[in-house]
């Protein structure tokens, strides 16, 4: 039957770890995935978390299945998380929200519902460079992927007039992707104001914002900053769809945590979009598993839990941000050809180095470091031990 199945490429982000698993070499270091990692370089298990494995155990919960949306519990405190307890539609009661498998699982039941139900131009619009996986998750439903100007190479910052030129001239009523915070690739964001110009273009042009927010947290910290977008947004009338991931700002990678959420005109809306949401998730995993979410609504819901979680965040988010002034620093030491001030001004988990796929290469294949073709370095896999030893191999495919 499969004797004609050509071999399929590697995943631009998971193929990374497959590399860094087969080297045998001492000194390797991994910055490919996006995962934090403690000061040795552990994968690091928040102590909230922790306890809220512990009341867990002790509760001694059944195994049944959720409903198709997922646990009710988690849901409403996830959203209440994202869009903040006095927002508006949230009050109101027409905010329709699903358990998702975690953020991609909310791209695509977001883009699952849109391709069926979207009576407008069924085209999605990513930033340039996005997440690599957003394109396929959209091309997989028939949504066309068109891009628009996020990144400025001159000024390895963000293109603002490109970006907003590209989403002025989309055609009126386009879905538009938007990472609310901690842009993945670039750790580029729109400024507030610049957020709020695009709120009024996007306005102005009736087209469906679409937030992606994989980062609550790791931006700046502060779980409210970070959701300044979306709020904003939402503020401003839009009704936005959300993906929202518990992986990165709780550490909860592989449980799949997340949501997708809708904004509505009315309750009754809701429910009729709800409706229709659980016809995309039946047929694709029947319902969300239930762990990660048990154990995120433990701690939403508990206040001290939740205020050991908000350290954990600002411990994660100031390590990374030491290990860009490190860099940095060691750069300049090692007198690097080039302006270096984007690693420390970036934020979130990523540093867009500006390294070519060339010398990328030539790092994995000389030195054992692996990170995304695209010169992308999860800054978390970092630390005191491997960072000098980072710095030179870098400093020296830079000076060729
Ligand atoms: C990443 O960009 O490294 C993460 O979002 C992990 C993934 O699934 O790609």
């Amino acid at each position: 039957f499969w004797a004609t199945i050509p071999e399929g490429p590697p995943d631009p982000i998971i193929g990374v770890n497959d590399a860094f698993k087969k080297d045998t070499s001492k000194t390797k270091v991994n910055l490919g995935v996006g995962a934090y990692r403690d000061e040795n370089g552990k994968p690091y298990i928040l102590e909230s978390v922790q306890k809220a494995e512990d009341i867990l155990y002790q509760k001694k919960l059944d195994k049944e299945y959720l409903p198709i949306t997922g646990a009710e519990e988690f849901t409403r405190l996830a959203a209440e998380l994202a869009y903040g307890k006095d927002s508006k539609p949230l009050q109101e009661g027409r905010i329709a929200v699903a358990q998702s498998i975690s953020g991609t699982g909310a791209v695509r039941i977001a883009t699952g519902f849109l391709a069926e139900f979207y009576k407008g131009p069924k085209v999605i619009y990513l930033p340039n460079p996005t997440w690599g996986n957003h394109i396929p998750v959209a091309e997989t439903v028939g949504i066309k992927v068109e891009r628009y100007r996020y990144f400025d190479k001159k000024t390895i910052g963000l293109d603002f007039a490109g970006m907003k030129e590209d989403i002025e001239k989309a055609e009126p009523g386009s879905i538009i992707l938007f990472h609310a915070c901690a842009q993945n690739p670039t750790g580029i964001d729109p400024t507030q104001e610049q957020w709020k110009e695009l709120s009024d273009i996007v306005k102005a042009k009736k087209h469906v914002s679409l937030f992606d927010m994989a980062y609550q947290g790791f931006a700046s910290g502060d779980l409210v900053r970070d959701a300044f977008a979306v709020r904003y947004f939402v503020e401003q009338g839009h009704q936005i769809i959300l993906c929202q991931s518990f992986a990165k700002n709780l550490g909860l990678y592989a449980e799949r945590a997340g949501t997708f959420s809708m904004v509505t005109s009315s309750p009754e809306e809701k429910d009729r979009v709800l409706s229709q949401i659980r016809r995309v998730i039946r047929p694709l995993y029947s319902s969300p598993p239930i762990h990660g979410a048990q154990l995120v609504a433990t701690i939403l819901g508990n206040p001290e839990l939740y205020q050991q979680w908000l350290g954990e965040i600002k411990k994660m988010a100031d390590r990374i941000i030491t290990m860009r002034e490190r860099l940095y620093d060691l750069l300049v030491e090692l007198k690097t050809p080039g302006d270096w001030g984007h690693i420390k001004s970036q934020i979130g988990m990523f540093s867009f180095t500006g390294l070519t796929a060339e010398q990328v290469g030539e790092l994995a294949e000389h030195a054992h470091v692996y990170m995304t073709k695209d010169g992308r370095v999860s800054m978390a896999g970092l630390n005191e031990h491997n960072i000098r030893y980072f710095a030179e191999n870098m400093s020296k495919v830079v000076k060729g």
